[in-house]
């Protein structure tokens, strides 16, 4: 059965993580931590991809990204597949990244955000549905510019690649 949300984070976002964690368990959401564990320095490249790929391969439904900035996480995470990553820093942007945007990856800056707005981003993001309509056609574009750009099947390679086994 899918399972619903993973998290990850490099050490700039390890604090805002471990918050956020209490906060979905608060609310009762099901999620599974994919590191960092703590607040030593890693690449937040390593921390990012293990959760984009198991989103691009059906594994996840949904997931939160957190580094620094959130710029890091943002772009390794739209190299992938079917990733549609937002990074929001603001409660409005999180609604519209959802409504307009369908994100299914939020993407945070432990730097930048306090926890609570953090919190309130989250909650915003996590319960506010895709609109559809006219926003549809417009994703249905950005898929096209995948299935145009990825020739191989990225299954496969997600599955097998060494850098990407992680
Ligand atoms: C790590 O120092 C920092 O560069 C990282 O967390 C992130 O902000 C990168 O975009």
């Amino acid at each position: 059965m899918k399972k619903t949300i993973a998290i990850a984070s490099d050490h700039g976002g390890f604090e805002l993580k471990e918050d956020l964690k209490h906060f979905l368990k608060h609310e009762g959401l099901e999620f599974t931590d994919l590191g960092t564990h703590s607040d030593d320095p890693v690449d937040y490249p390593d921390y990012g991809i293990k959760v984009v790929k198991q989103i691009s391969l059906g594994n996840f439904q949904r997931g939160i990204l957190i580094c620094g900035t959130g710029i890091g996480m943002s772009m390794v995470a739209n190299k992938f597949p079917k990733i549609r990553a937002t990074e929001c820093h603001d409660v409005f942007t999180a609604r519209l990244s959802r409504e307009h945007n369908d994100s299914n990856v939020l993407v945070l800056g432990g730097r930048i955000l306090g926890k609570e707005l953090a919190r309130e981003i989250s909650r915003t993001w996590l319960n506010t549905k895709f609109t559809g309509g006219r926003h549809t056609a417009r994703l249905d574009k950005i898929r096209e510019i995948e299935e145009a750009l990825i020739k191989y099947d990225y299954e496969e390679i997600l599955k097998n690649a060494k850098t990407l086994s992680s």
